[in-house]
């Protein structure tokens, strides 16, 4: 299995975003990772609109746009046209998740959704056809540099069997304090989108950190 490796930006400098998306990309990153939080989901504030379609004008490799808000139905237009060829919605806050997912892809975007950690995997069942990937948060969202939770491995494994009972292929992408210790471990249990940020851009060398995560998932490229 192909393993893509995302990095968050969140954990980049903010002064200096476009300086750490060439770094990331000149060492091999194949989407960018972008953390969008409304201090209502989630307890922070990050970026919105503006920044995903700055780093569009930028980037290279397709963006992988991350809500955690509230509303996202009324932003879903607005992220895809600034750029966000993945866009990924929470199922904690839509009752509506099958439009939501027809509407993303509708704009022309890849739909995911997104689970907390305490959310189970049967939950998505019967969206699982309409998903292009599904993210398992392995840290409760918020905040960047938080540790793992262990029994995201299992989850992971979990959700790779249901998408597979429900014949769907979507990706199984992994967010939430990823690094070189449970890499392997996750990509073992069938995910194939590794997101980091602390792991990444909390290293002093970051092209380095970025090629230490894709060995120790496995993957050369
Ligand atoms: C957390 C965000 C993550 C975060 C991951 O709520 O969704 O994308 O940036 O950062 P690390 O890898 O530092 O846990
Ligand atoms: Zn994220």
């Amino acid at each position: 299995m192909t393993v893509r490796i995302a990095p968050s930006i969140l954990s980049a400098d903010f002064a200096r975003l476009a300086d750490a998306v060439a770094v990331v990309e000149a060492a091999g990153a194949d989407l960018l990772h972008m953390d969008v939080m409304d201090g209502h989901f989630v307890p922070n504030i990050t970026i919105g609109v503006p920044v995903v379609a700055a780093l569009r004008r930028v980037a290279k490799v397709p963006l992988d746009v991350h809500l955690m808000i509230s509303e996202p139905d009324r932003y879903l237009d607005a992220f895809v046209s600034a750029g966000a060829a993945m866009l990924t919605v929470h199922i904690e806050v839509l009752p509506h998740l099958h439009r939501t997912l027809s509407r993303i892809r509708e704009l022309g975007a890849q739909a995911g959704v997104a689970l907390n950690p305490s959310t189970p995997v049967e939950s998505i069942r019967e969206v699982a056809h309409l998903a292009d990937h599904v993210l398992v948060m392995s840290v409760n969202p918020g905040f960047g540099g938080q540790s793992f939770i262990p029994h995201s491995v299992a989850k992971v494994a979990a959700m790779r069997d249901l998408l597979a009972g429900a014949g769907s292929r979507a990706a199984i992408e992994v967010d939430g304090g990823v690094d070189g210790s449970n890499a392997a471990a996750l990509v073992g249990a069938g995910a194939s989108i590794l997101v980091a940020g602390a792991s990444i851009f909390g290293d002093a060398d970051p092209a380095a950190a970025l090629g230490r995560l894709r060995r120790a998932a496995g993957g050369a490229r």
